[in-house]
């Protein structure tokens, strides 16, 4: 049994954890990433990305631990070149000729060989978790995943990855059907593995018109999701900016709504609770920067928001590299007092 399970039929406890927890804010995150290598090099020592997965568990007691991994594992898995430059970001080469060659069974066979390392890493981490607490596995969703390895980094737009959606209908297809097949099957290893709650990551669908929305969006959320019908794990989805398709969202089939910063927590735990969901999130990740007090204003305002219903606490993006630590202290000592 875990805590997971009694927040989601009542309120009575707080359930704290943090977008990027295991990361560069932490001195210790700094110092095993080091020994590591390069990024891509922790992500697959399973023995070092569970060591990093525990760290913000052991020094702030939060109730769900992520694995230390990445979304763009699957581009890696499946045959793009993926690289991670310190200040310039990921970048993604490859050849969208072979990638459309891809076959259901050799997606399969790549996704369940080349990321062995990641589920090895997660039995080592649940074997060294405290019982109660969750373990989460997680995937980038389809729209971001293609922007990533459409465009071949960031950017503010993915202009490139759009255009190749009008432009190459027939590519776009069968890259949408090896993405979303790929998506499915990490997210299932992740929890044969030793996963209870799965998060499926769209952090680019707020750049989105409605319409390309409903289509790159929450289309392929809805394939993903009934792939993984009968996967026995609590599902958090994040489309980052979904703004006015709030609801329309909510009516796929999940349990979790993890909020961004842009979303009025008010009226997203309407909307939410309507359809049978709970929400997490928002406290935007700037705010850890600013003084306690500020700090604690702003949390007053989420519990308020929250304090007749399930709530998952949870900042709205992923926590700062330069984040001051004894901030991230106050806060958890304020939530668990409230
Ligand atoms: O603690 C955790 O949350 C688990 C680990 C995790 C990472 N990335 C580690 C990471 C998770 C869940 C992710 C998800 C991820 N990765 C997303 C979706 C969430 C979001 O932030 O919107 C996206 C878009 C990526 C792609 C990605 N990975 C980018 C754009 C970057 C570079 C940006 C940066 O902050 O440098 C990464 C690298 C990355 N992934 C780091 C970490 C800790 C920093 C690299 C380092 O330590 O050198």
């Amino acid at each position: 049994m875990y805590k997971i399970d009694n927040i989601i039929n009542n309120n009575k406890e707080s359930f704290i954890w943090l977008m990027r927890q295991a990361g560069r804010y932490l001195p210790e995150y700094r110092q095993t990433r080091k020994e590591a290598g390069s990024f891509l090099d922790l992500c697959y020592n399973p023995e070092l990305a569970s060591k990093v997965t525990i760290q913000p568990i052991d020094r702030f007691g939060f109730d769900a631990a992520i694995i230390f991994s990445d979304i763009l594992v699957i581009l890696d898995a499946l045959g793009a070149e993926v690289t991670f430059t310190e200040n310039i970001g990921p970048e993604i080469k490859v050849d969208i000729n072979e990638f459309v060659k891809l076959d259901d069974k050799t997606i399969e066979e790549l996704i369940t060989e080349k990321l062995e390392p990641v589920y090895q890493a997660i039995r080592l981490t649940r074997a060294n978790l405290d019982q109660d607490k969750s373990l989460i596995g997680f995937s980038g969703a389809f729209w971001t995943l293609l922007a990533y390895l459409i465009e071949g980094r960031g950017s503010k737009t993915y202009h490139n990855a759009k255009i190749f959606t009008y432009n190459n209908p027939t590519e776009f297809k069968r890259v949408k059907n090896i993405l979303c097949k790929a998506i499915a099957i990490h997210l299932r290893n992740q929890v044969v593995a030793g996963c209870d709650i799965i998060k499926i990551f769209d952090s680019w669908a707020g750049i989105l018109t409605p319409d390309q929305m409903k289509e790159l969006v929450i289309e392929p959320y809805k394939i993903i999701l009934a792939e993984l019908k009968d996967v026995d794990a609590k599902k958090i989805c994040f489309p980052r900016g979904i703004g006015s398709l709030y609801s329309e969202f909510c009516k796929l089939d999940f349990d979790i709504f993890a909020l961004d910063y842009t979303a009025d927590i008010n009226i997203a735990n309407k909307i939410a609770n309507e359809y049978g969901k709970v929400t997490q999130g928002n406290l935007d990740p700037a705010i850890l920067f600013a003084n306690q007090e500020i700090l604690g204003k702003e949390l007053d305002k989420i519990l308020e928001a929250t304090k007749d219903i399930p709530h998952i606490f949870n900042l709205g993006h992923g926590i700062m590299p330069k984040t001051p630590i004894e901030n991230v202290e106050f806060m958890v000592e304020k939530l668990r007092g409230a």
